[in-house]
Order: C-alpha cells, then structure tokens, then sequence
C-alpha cells in the first residue's frame, strides 16, 4: 500500500499542488539548522515524492568546500537527524542535483558567481527554474546576503513569472521593533512582500495547524470560544534542555526574544483570531495581524504584566545539572532571562476580560508545548457538597508536543451510591490515530515555499507588531539590570514570579 493511501496526513500532502522546477539554495550550507533541519527535510520530501523532477539544491558558505565533500557532509546529516532511514536510491537522486558555491556573504563577486552557476543549472535542465534563497545564517549577515541578492539581479529572478526567486529568512527576525523594521526595510528594497517567507517553524508543526482546523471544522467550538464561556487560556512552551553549545547565542536572545514573540505569540494569534473569511495566506495573516493589536501594552515593573527567571542548578531526569550562570560562555552575572512569561489582554469584543497567560522556559520540568483553554465553572449549587462547591471548569488542551493531541476535561459522577463528581481527561493521541511518523515542520515549510504558498510564514507587519508589544518589557528588564533577576531551580516548573501574575486573577498554572 503506498505511504500516503496509509497514512492520513501524508494523503494530506500528497494534495499538495506539485511545485515548479526549483533550485534551493541554502546560505550557511555548513551549519547546524541546514545539517539538523534543512538537508533531512529535503531528504524526506524527495522520499514522499513531493520534490520536482529536476530539484536541485546549492550549498552557499565561507568555507571552500569541495561538491563531493558537501554531498557526503548533507549524507552524514541525513544519516544522522533525519526522521526516516536513508533510502540510497532517494538520496542517489539527490545528491546528483546538488553542488557547493563557496563566498563571503558581502562579496559581490561570489553572488556574481553564484548567478552564473544557477544560470548554467538552468540551461542544463532546459527549462525556466525558480530559485529559492534560504537564509541560515546568523542575523549579522542577513542584510549582506540580501543586498547582495538585490546587486546580482538575482532577487528579480523571474519577477514576471508566478515561479519567481523566493528567499526565506530563518529567525532571529530582528532583536527589538526598530531592528525589526530595519530588517524589513531592506528586505523591501530587494524583493516584493509576496516573494519573502519569514519562517516560525511552529507554524510547520501538525498540531499548530491542526489548531484551525479544530477551531473551525467544528461547530460545537466556536459559539463558545470567548468571554461568557472562557475564563482564561494558558500558553506554555516548556523545555528541559538547557542551553547546551548555545550560549554565545542565547546570552544575547534570552526566553523573550527566542521564543516568546514568534512561536508562543502565534500560538495566541491562532487560538484567538477572528474566522478568516478563507484559507488563503492573506486572509489568516490579516486576522493574526489584527488580534495581535488588540493586545494592550503590558503594565512594566514590579507586579506588573512580565516576568523573567534564569535557571540555577537542579535535577533534570534524574540528574543533577548546572545554572544558568555556570554554563559555557555565559557572562557570570548575566542579566539574560531564562524563563519569560506575560498575562496578556486582548481589548476585543470577543476577550475583553479574558487573561492570556503565556510561559516559556529553559530548564523546566519537562519539554512541553500546549495551549490550555480553561471554561468557566457551571453555577454548582446542584452539586455542592456539604455547602462547599468543589466542581472544576472545563478544560481544552491542544497538547502541541510531545504525545501530540487534543484533551478535555470534564466532570463526571464518581460510581456509587452517592453523587460525587470527579473531573476525568478525554484523550484524542495523533499518534494512536494515524501512527507517529508524520512530517517535521520544516519538510511542510520548504516545500509550502517552494510552491508559494504564504500561510505558514509571518507577514512583516505582523512581525513588527509582535515587537511592538515585547519590545517595551526587554527595555524594562534591560533598564533594571541583573540585579533584580528571579531564578528557579532546573528541572522545576519556574519562579514565584511566574506564579504571581496568575494568583492576581486567582489563577495558577496547570501542570501540563
Ligand atoms: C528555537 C529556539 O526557535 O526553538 C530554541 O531558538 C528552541 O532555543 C527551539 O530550543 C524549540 O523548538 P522545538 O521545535 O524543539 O519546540
């Protein structure tokens, strides 16, 4: 039986409209996105049938590294981080349309080169090919790479064809608003809106799409998705890694900037928004956009709106393991958070006094992701016991990773002589329906991109908008320094802190 009459979601993909011939081309070929998440994601797409018949993909960096070279390194990487074994004929087929440019990322001439070379692969190939630009590589370089693109001619690329050159830009996307519009800015210069796709690879996640599509494929939902029916939502985005040989990096990013304003904010957008009047790319961003700036600026300060942390030693599984402080490039009075979180409100017709409340943290007790919509509680006096009403509020949780699914919390008579309620958990497991081996977030995204469909990527403005909440809490942390850090043990659920935002509505975490 074919992978996609078996399988569910692969049945989904097989939809897809095919994508047009195409040359991928990835800068900062050498790194550690393209090894982990790049090469394994074309890798599995050519596996499901899913690349064009003449795809072929170009590895661009500083160091000089010879095709073979290159083509054995991507190999290694598949061997080693992709999802599915390596099938050598998928890979033979692969590696055959794959070569390496070397250059620096300012230098004129190597994008000269790089022209030159995409020129020849077409005339190879004797058809007109559409180029997609990956941009991996630290944030310092994007606009080298980008103008760069502008000189060579290689961003009109096809501008009259609906295959045009394309380019993605992988996050950070800017470190506060003004560097974000900045970035936007040169990006307008070079391409038009409708050729970018900046990527929050959460938005490639199953489940995170799987979001709308419950939302709005089923009636019972949506007359109850707001105020007279939901109390509060949580949004937790757990880790129990830590920063590992990430911390020349991390040290200038922190929990805010690395995961709040792009993955846990879309996640918001998502539960939030209004009903797009379709699935088109435009008309899910406009809705994002909007809820987002319904979102009131946060209170600053102390019993404010924000909280910050850093993780001190503790025990993960079983183990003990370092602070925050004590890991390998970080400052010894660092003043980077390793834990964030916000109670958000959403100044709409539909939220209006309805707390979001956000968290994300390194170090926590377990790796995590879900959105928790917690309902209202039901008058209890039918079921009071003894005078005291002990019934709990229904809960929808979207468990987004790990044991991807979907639970409800209900109440329900415990058997017996007596009326007694108990909440009981009902279970929807993705992996229990259609089985554990579904695409990584990045197959879906380079292969969305490659045909040009937007949906999945993050609009400019909508960037900026984020900014514009997050960037007034990262000055405030920045104005009062270290000094007034909180911490929290590794391997526990985050500080006091985190905890009081909540306690201010009579709300406390849920233990996911
Ligand atoms: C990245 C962050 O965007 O997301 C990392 O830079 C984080 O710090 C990662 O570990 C988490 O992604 P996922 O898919 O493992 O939840």
């Amino acid at each position: 039986m074919a992978d996609s009459q078996r399988h569910p979601f692969l049945h989904g993909l097989s939809k897809h409209r095919g994508a047009p011939p195409t040359v991928v081309v990835i800068f900062g070929a050498s790194g550690d996105l393209t090894a982990r998440k790049l090469i394994p994601a074309v890798y599995n797409l050519g596996r499901d049938n899913l690349l064009p018949a003449d795809f072929q993909l170009v590895g661009f960096g500083r160091k000089p590294i010879p095709d073979e070279e290159f083509r054995a390194l991507a190999e290694a990487a598949i061997r080693r981080f992709s999802r599915r074994n390596l099938d050598p004929a998928v890979w033979g087929r692969i590696a055959a349309g794959t070569t390496y440019v070397a250059g620096g990322y300012d230098e004129k001439a190597a994008f000269d080169r790089l022209a030159g070379h995409l020129a020849d692969l077409e005339k190879k190939s004797g058809r007109e090919v559409q180029v997609l630009f990956y941009i991996s590589t630290p944030p310092t370089v994007f606009a080298p790479i980008l103008l760069n693109l502008g000189a060579s001619g290689l961003a009109r690329k096809h501008l009259d064809q609906p295959h045009h050159a394309k380019v993605i830009i992988e996050k950070p996307f800017g470190r506060d608003l003004d560097s974000a519009r900045e970035l936007n800015a040169t990006i307008a210069s070079v391409f038009q809106e409708r050729q970018v796709y900046r990527i929050d690879h959460y938005l490639g996640k199953e489940t995170v799409q799987d979001l709308l599509v419950q939302r709005f494929a089923n009636a019972i939902f949506e007359p109850l998705w707001n105020r007279n029916f939901i109390d509060s939502v949580q949004v937790t985005v757990a880790e129990d890694i830590g920063v590992g040989a990430r911390g020349g990096y991390y040290e200038q990013s922190g929990a805010l900037r690395d995961m709040i304003q792009n993955h846990t904010m879309q996640l918001v957008a998502l539960t939030a928004m209004e009903p797009p009047v379709s699935l088109d790319a435009e008309a899910i961003r406009d809705e994002k956009v909007k809820l987002l700036r319904a979102i009131q600026p946060l209170v600053l300060g102390p019993g404010g709106d924000a909280a910050r942390a850093q993780y001190t030693a503790g025990m993960i599984g079983g183990k003990g393991v370092k602070g925050y402080r004590e890991e390998a490039d970080i400052a010894a009075g660092s003043a980077t958070e390793t834990y964030a979180a916000m109670r958000l409100s959403i100044n709409n017709w539909r939220w209006q006094g309805v707390p979001f409340y956000l968290r994300s943290g390194k170090r926590m007790a377990r790796r995590v992701s879900e959105i928790a919509v917690n309902f209202k509680c039901p008058p209890g006096t039918l079921f009071a016991a003894d005078g005291h009403f002990d019934l709990a509020g229904n809960t929808l949780s979207f468990q987004i990773q790990p044991d991807e699914g979907l639970s409800l919390i209900l109440n329900t008579k415990i058997p017996g002589l007596e009326t007694r309620t108990q909440p009981v958990k009902m279970n929807f497991r993705y992996a229990t329906t259609f089985g554990s081996d579904t695409p990584e977030a990045y197959e879906r995204l380079v292969l969305d991109a490659m045909i040009g469909d937007g949906t999945l990527f993050i609009r400019g403005d909508e960037a900026e908008t984020s900014w514009k909440l997050c960037t007034p809490v990262l000055e405030s942390w920045a104005a009062a320094g270290g000094g007034s850090m909180d911490n929290y043990h590794a391997g526990s659920w985050g500080p006091a802190a985190g905890d009081a935002l909540l306690a201010k509505h009579g709300h406390v975490w849920r233990q996911p």
